[in-house]
């Protein structure tokens, strides 16, 4: 057999650690917190979190082990994988769009990063220092109002994507998230404590977990399950990708549920973080992506040592924002090169080039071309909105579908290590609760 066509992670932990670094950045932290805000807390966590355990796990799960199987690009593996099953070639429309949904994602959150790289240096200067909540208020206005510098910053964040993706420096970076990720959990927990001191930590909980389901609507439901996929980094072909360096040694369910514990532990942890801030502040939940960046300047300005903390976390999620980026890229890179005569460097430059001219329209929804374009939505919300509800959930939904449906269900069962009830549970999710699950959520929101 001609399985170790191409190299293989260097240890199991390798593997973790390339695996949490796309899972864990933007999103767990900006994303999440912004969208619970929005969706009415609790109703929302809830949901996304039956999101995460029910569809997450297994389309997770079904991505790495067709990659594995596969052991080429999301594309091919599908296409080959399909035919060798009996089915279709048109399954490799299912890697396709997750190159499109890579490409269409690092041009928004690339802007973010951007936010994200100007906080890190405010934070040096001493931006926040003593500020209020107007004032923080005002200096993220001036940086959402002025195009100019925005294109700067998400240029910054561009260049720096680029260097890393060209130099191929990935697996460096993979190793020190060894350091980073830790590093960016106990800042978290600093802030959760912050917030303890607050006042408001009893309202931040009931507002995280006491439902009111009456905040319930196919819209909220749709943007949790939306949320899932994104945060995972799913029905993108990029842990198809992953899947294909990994070893027949590693366990995917248990690493599977490794890096969902952490990717949902931090996103939990930055929401008992940052809703403290707001209810103190008396800010808007619903302040929308901004809101992250209204509220941690805050806690940063008015505790000891916080210039010195402040300065910290940015970096540090400006960290995690690239380790996630990088694996943005990656596919983008890759459908690039295999497709033109382009050498990798070229490819990564045509790559980032490309996705860097689409975020200059995203990051002009902000100030100078707020207008909607489609569905209502600026360019901004519909690349934001469009991938993670829609394409996301797709691709992921015909990773599961295949796995499930198109695969021998033994040998799936053995490659899992499942016997008796736990194999009759995974074949029950995956072929319909997962499935349907999807769908349900879709055909609810289109009928509003
Ligand atoms: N999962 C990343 C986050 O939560 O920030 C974002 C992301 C990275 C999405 C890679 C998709 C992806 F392929
Ligand atoms: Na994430």
């Amino acid at each position: 057999m001609s399985k170790l066509v191409h190299a293989q992670w260097s240890s199991k932990m390798g593997f973790v650690l390339a695996a949490t670094g796309s899972a864990v950045g933007l999103g767990n932290i900006w994303r999440f917190s912004y969208l619970v805000g929005d969706n009415g807390g609790a109703a929302f966590v809830l949901v996304y979190l039956a999101c995460v355990a029910v569809v997450g796990l297994p389309v997770l799960v079904a991505e790495w082990l067709i990659g594995r199987r596969g052991q080429k690009n999301p594309i091919n593996a599908m296409s080959e994988l399909a035919s060798k099953n009996g089915h279709p070639k048109a399954w490799a429309l299912v890697g396709a769009s997750g190159v499109v949904a890579a490409f269409l994602i690092l041009s928004f959150y690339s802007v973010i990063g951007g936010w994200s790289l100007s906080y890190t240096l405010g934070s040096v200067i001493g931006t926040f220092t003593g500020q209020d909540a107007d004032g923080v208020a005002a200096t993220f206005d001036g940086l959402l109002g002025n195009p100019g510098l925005l294109l700067l910053w998400h240029t910054a964040f561009m260049v720096l994507v680029v260097w890393i993706v060209a130099r191929g420096v990935t697996k460096g970076l993979e190793s020190a998230a060894r350091i980073m990720m830790p590093a960016l959990v106990v800042l978290l927990l600093v802030l959760v404590g912050y917030g303890m001191t607050t006042g408001y930590f009893g309202e931040t909980l009931a507002f995280m977990f006491r439902p009111d389901w009456s905040a319930l609507s196919g819209d909220v439901v749709l943007a949790a399950m939306g949320q899932a996929f994104f945060t995972l980094s799913l029905g993108m072909g990029i842990m198809m990708a992953y899947g294909s360096y990994l070893g027949e040694d590693v366990k995917l369910l248990g690493t599977a549920r490794t890096v969902i514990i952490l990717d949902t532990g931090i996103a939990l942890l930055a929401g008992l973080a940052i809703f403290p801030i707001v209810f103190a502040n008396g800010l808007s939940a619903s302040e929308g992506p901004g809101l992250i960046f209204v509220t941690l300047p805050l806690a940063f300005g008015n505790m000891t040592g916080g210039a010195l903390l402040g300065l910290t976390f940015f970096l540090l999620l400006t960290f995690a924002a690239l380790t996630s980026a990088i694996s943005l890229l990656e596919p983008v890179v890759e459908f690039v090169e295999e497709r033109t005569p382009f050498s990798r460097v070229m490819a990564t430059l045509a790559g980032g080039m490309a996705v860097w001219v689409l975020g200059i329209a995203a990051l002009m929804s902000f100030n100078i071309w707020p207008v909607p374009i489609m569905f209502g939505l600026n360019v901004f919300d519909f690349l934001d909105t469009f991938t993670s509800r829609i394409l996301l959930p797709l691709t992921g939904l015909g990773a599961i579908v295949f796995v499930a449906w198109c695969l021998d269900r033994r040998s799936v069962a053995d490659e899992l290590n499942l016997s008796g009830g736990s194999e009759q549970l995974w074949h029950i999710v995956g072929r319909y609760v997962a499935p349907l699950g999807v769908l349900l959520v879709f055909i609810n929101s289109l009928m509003g």
